[in-house]
């Protein structure tokens, strides 16, 4: 009796090891779709230091760079391998007006950039520098024009200085300003958020003058526009239904604007927040999924075809900015939160890829979900470029459809959340990518993942995960949060598993089983 109690009481002095248990099922017989590379797009505003000083210092800088790009951000950026990159706004894009960023740089005009805090913009990075850089990177540039305070042959100009091969006075302008060869956009953006700061529009009154823009937006030489229109914020599906029978065919594709922001007027901050915190942000964020399937069902409806794209051209989390930074610059620091945020909405994107064709999460540096941060010469990758690094193998890959089946989570607010979240891809090679995330703070998870006829076996995984959930990286400690070679996955008969401890993101390589 007394060896019994023993043995209790020592039992009862063990820490608990709490592990859960989920199941993929990989479905490959169901029909499937590409990942539209351009889901892992980025979007860059004349905002606070996103452009200058996060991406661009000018050749005479101190700082090591290459035509007046930094070094360091260029590195890093090619390792992501940027599809598209958006800009110059953002609210600021209806107040840009192009000419003003183009010629010498030091006779350039100056102008106040009212909407973000004030700071004199020098133009100085314009539309040379912007395209240059999209062509350094290898992405595609989307641009975003200015239809709230621009006139309609301004925004014309701007097509024709760009991508006319002709022998016409723009396209001479812009040969002698340097660029002979015109340059290929294809992504073209006609306003941003004309229900918001880019006008305050119906959308009656802006599908309309959609249409008359959009008329002279032309296609030069061989050069094609993929035509952006303004699309809804959230739930507003009245701005879908009218853009969609207003509109319809002269638009390409839709904007979506969503950010993962619980309660406006007290966003929280983006290093100190609790568990309750953390869960809240996760369902908000996971509401991305509904958002998108609400403008889909109207468009499932209108456009059977899928002839028009929805486009989600802002998203990301939004936290108050950093004590003792300039307002109005939307500073804010990055954790292994914001890695889930990224993680799961990804995963989103996947799942709606035949209607979702680019996703651009704000910003490239420096501003609201960053993918670096900057400080003079120093720069620090963010847990969220760690999860566009880790997962751009899906990057152009078919969707390889799954049903997850894990515990459930209830978030403070009664939202139903899963502990495991999952998506998987096969790429032109054959080769299969299998991205999880365990969202629970406290338990790790065994994971069985079905192949059901897929023929594979492991190859190789990498790992995301650290002591906190908020854990982030600073200019003393750059290295908190980083990706690590991951072990906890072993192949079966036609399964696998793996073991992820709590609050990780892994990616799994999986080879065709006869190589
Ligand atoms: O990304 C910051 C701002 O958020 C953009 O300028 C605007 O389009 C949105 O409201």
């Amino acid at each position: 009796m007394k060896k019994i109690l023993t043995l209790a009481a020592l039992l009862a002095c063990l820490p608990i090891v709490a592990q859960e248990n989920a199941i993929i099922d990989l479905q490959p017989q169901k029909e499937t779709w590409r990942i539209e590379k351009e889901i892992y797009g980025h979007f860059s505003e004349h905002l606070g230091t996103c452009i200058y000083g996060g991406v661009w210092v000018g050749p005479d800088s101190p700082i090591p760079n290459t035509m007046g790009y930094r070094n360091d951000v260029l590195e890093a950026l090619k390792q992501l391998q940027i599809p598209v990159l958006r800009w110059p706004g953002g609210c600021f894009a209806d107040e840009y007006h192009w000419r003003d960023g183009i010629g010498p740089r030091q006779l350039r005009p100056k102008m106040i950039n009212t909407h973000w805090g004030g700071t004199v913009e020098d133009n100085s990075f314009g539309t040379h520098e912007f395209l240059n850089l999209c062509e350094l990177l290898g992405c595609e540039p989307y641009i975003s024009a200015n239809l709230g305070s621009g006139t309609v042959e301004e925004m014309a100009d701007w097509v024709e200085y760009m991508t006319s091969p002709a022998d016409s006075p723009l396209a001479n302008l812009r040969r002698e300003n340097g660029r002979d060869e015109p340059w290929k956009v294809k992504y073209f953006g006609v306003g941003n958020e004309s229900w918001g700061c880019g006008g305050n529009m119906r959308p009656e009154f802006y599908a309309d003058q959609y249409r008359r823009y959009a008329t002279y937006c032309r296609n030069f030489g061989d050069n094609r526009l993929f035509k952006i229109a303004v699309g809804p914020s959230d739930f507003d599906v009245n701005w879908t239904e009218v853009m969609m029978e207003r509109v319809g065919r002269r638009m390409n594709g839709l904007s979506v604007h969503f950010y993962t922001v619980y309660n406006w007027n007290a966003k929280g901050s983006a290093t100190k927040f609790t568990p309750d915190d953390y869960y809240r942000t996760l369902g908000k964020c996971l509401d991305i999924d509904k958002v998108i399937q609400s403008h889909r069902t109207i468009m499932d409806r209108t456009d059977p075809d899928q002839r028009i794209s929805i486009m989600v051209d802002e998203w990301g989390t939004w936290w108050d900015e950093e004590p003792g930074t300039v307002r109005g610059h939307l500073y804010q620091q990055n954790t292994m939160r914001d890695a889930f945020v990224a993680a799961l909405s990804l995963m989103v994107f996947h799942k709606h890829g035949e209607r979702v064709k680019m996703a651009n999460i704000a910003q490239l540096a420096n501003v609201l979900q960053a993918m670096v941060l900057t400080k003079d010469d120093k720069m620090v990758l963010t847990p969220t470029y760690h999860v566009f690094e880790m997962f751009k193998v899906h990057q152009d890959a078919d969707f390889m459809p799954l049903e997850v089946n894990s515990p459930d989570l209830v978030t403070p607010d009664k939202k139903v959340i899963q502990s495991v979240y999952a998506t998987a891809s096969v790429n032109q090679k054959g080769t299969m990518h299998i991205s999880l995330a365990n969202v629970s703070l406290d338990r790790s998870c065994e994971v069985t993942v079905n192949l059901n006829g897929a023929q594979y076996k492991e190859s190789s995984g990498r790992i995301l995960t650290s002591g906190e959930i908020s854990d982030h990286n600073d200019f003393d400690h750059p290295h908190t949060v980083k990706p690590e070679p991951y072990t906890g996955m072993k192949s079966g008969k036609d399964f696998l598993t793996l073991t992820m401890p709590a609050k990780s993101i892994v990616t799994v390589e999986l080879v065709p089983a006869g190589k």
